[in-house]
C-alpha cells in the first residue's frame, strides 16, 4: 500500500518528472504523504522536500543528499498562520514576517509546544527555522499538503545549489522520488536567515534579502552571528558547503592559462583569452543578476574540467555580501 513507508528510495530507480500543473502537484503531495522526497521550485533555489513531521522522510532527505546529519533543516510553510503553530514569534519576528513573507527570509524562533517538526529536521535543537516561500508552485504545494516541508537545497551535499530541474537531476536522478519541473529559480541564492531567540535579532546567513532591507524594516542595525569556520552558528555553513569540484580563486585580476574565468562587469582581466572557459555573472555589474547566475555559472565552469575557477572582484554591497560569502565558502580548503 504505502510504498515509501518502510524502504528508502532504491538507488538507481527512476525519479518521476512531475509537470507544474494540478495533476503533477497532486502526485507530488501523494508521494510526500507517503514519506517520499520531491524536489520543488522556490524563488531562491530548488528545495528537496519531505514531510518535516515524518522523521523517516527527513532521513531520506539526508540520505539522498549525503548530507552530514548535524545540519538542521528549514521548515517551509504556506503562511504565517502555519508558522505560528510551529514557533514562538516575538515582536521582531512578527515585523520581519510582515515585511518579507512570503519571500526569501528564514526566521529562527523557539519551537512552540505545538511544534510538529521532527527532531531530526531540527537536529535536536529547541529552535526551529521557518520560511514562507513566495514561489507560486511552492505555495500551492504547501497549501494543499497542509504540513511543513523540510527542504534543503536539492543538490548533493557540498555541491552548488540547483536553480533548475536539470541541475537537480544531474545530482539526484534515481536518488529522489520526484522533481516538479517548474522552470528556473529567480533569486538564485538561498534565503537570508535571521535568529529571533530573545534579545536582538542576529544574522545567521546572508542570502536573498539584503541586510540593508532588513535593517530598514526593523529601523536598526542587525548583529552578525556567522560563527567561526570550525563552529558555524548556522551549522550548514561549513566552510566548504558551497564548493564546486574545481578550486576557486577569488579577486582574480589576471587569468592563468587553463583556468576557467568567472567575470563580473565589463573589466577583462589579463590573460582571459587563455581561459579554458569564460562566463560573466553580470556584464552590466548588476548584483541581482549576478546572484541569479551564481550557482549555474559555477556549475558550468566546473563542468569545463578546469582545475581552478578564477573569480573577478565583486563589490560587497547589497546582494554582493551573500555572493562573496558563497564564493569564500567555495574557495575554502576542504578535507
Ligand atoms: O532558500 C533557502 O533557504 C533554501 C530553499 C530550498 O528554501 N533552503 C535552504 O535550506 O537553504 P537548508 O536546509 O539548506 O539550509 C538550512 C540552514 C542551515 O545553514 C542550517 O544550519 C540553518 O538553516 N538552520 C536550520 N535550523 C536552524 C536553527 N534552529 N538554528 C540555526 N540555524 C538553523
Ligand atoms: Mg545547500
Amino acid at each position: 500500500m504505502n510504498q515509501f513507508r518502510s524502504t528508502s528510495k532504491a538507488p538507481g530507480s527512476a525519479t518521476e518528472r512531475l509537470d507544474a500543473g494540478a495533476a503533477g502537484l497532486e502526485r507530488a503531495r501523494a508521494i510526500l504523504r507517503a514519506g517520499g522526497v520531491v524536489a520543488f521550485p522556490t524563488e531562491t533555489v530548488y528545495g528537496l522536500g519531505g514531510d518535516a513531521t515524518n522523521p523517516e522522510a527527513v532521513a531520506r532527505i539526508f540520505a539522498a543528499k549525503e548530507r552530514p546529519r548535524f545540519n538542521p533543516l528549514i521548515a517551509h510553510v504556506a503562511d504565517l498562520g502555519a508558522a505560528l503553530v510551529q514557533g514562538g514569534f516575538d515582536e521582531t519576528a512578527h515585523t520581519l514576517a510582515d515585511a518579507f513573507w512570503p519571500g526569501p527570509l528564514t526566521i529562527v524562533v523557539p519551537a512552540s509546544e505545538t511544534c510538529s517538526i521532527s527532531d531530526l529536521a531540527r537536529a535536536g535543537l529547541d529552535s526551529v527555522a521557518l520560511r514562507v516561500p513566495a514561489h507560486p508552485l511552492a505555495h500551492e504545494l504547501l497549501e494543499g499538503f497542509g504540513r511543513p516541508l523540510a527542504a534543503p537545497s536539492a543538490n548533493r551535499s557540498g555541491r552548488v545549489s540547483p536553480t533548475h530541474p536539470k541541475h537537480v537531476l544531474a545530482d539526484l536522478d534515481g536518488r529522489i522520488d520526484g522533481v516538479i519541473e517548474g522552470g528556473a529559480a529567480e533569486v538564485g541564492l538561498e534565503s537570508t536567515i535571521i535568529a529571533c531567540l530573545g534579545g536582538s535579532p542576529r544574522l545567521l546567513r546572508p542570502g536573498g534579502i539584503a541586510r540593508e532591507d532588513i535593517e530598514d524594516a526593523l529601523g536598526k542595525k542587525i548583529e552578525d552571528d556567522l560563527g567561526s569556520a570550525s563552529a558555524p552558528r548556522a551549522p550548514g555553513m561549513l566552510p566548504s558547503h558551497y564548493a564546486p569540484r574545481a578550486e576557486v580563486r577569488l579577486n582574480a585580476n589576471e587569468i592563468h592559462s587553463g583556468e576557467a574565468s568567472l567575470l563580473f562587469g565589463h573589466i577583462q582581466p589579463r590573460g582571459v583569452g587563455e581561459a579554458k572557459a569564460v562566463l560573466n555573472l553580470s556584464e552590466r555589474a548588476d548584483l541581482v543578476e549576478a546572484a541569479a547566475n551564481l550557482f549555474s555559472h559555477l556549475r558550468a565552469l566546473d563542468a569545463s574540467g578546469a582545475a581552478t575557477i578564477a573569480v573577478s572582484p565583486i563589490p560587497g554591497r547589497g546582494l554582493g555580501e551573500a555572493i562573496n560569502d558563497r564564493l569564500r565558502r567555495a574557495a575554502a580548503d576542504r578535507d
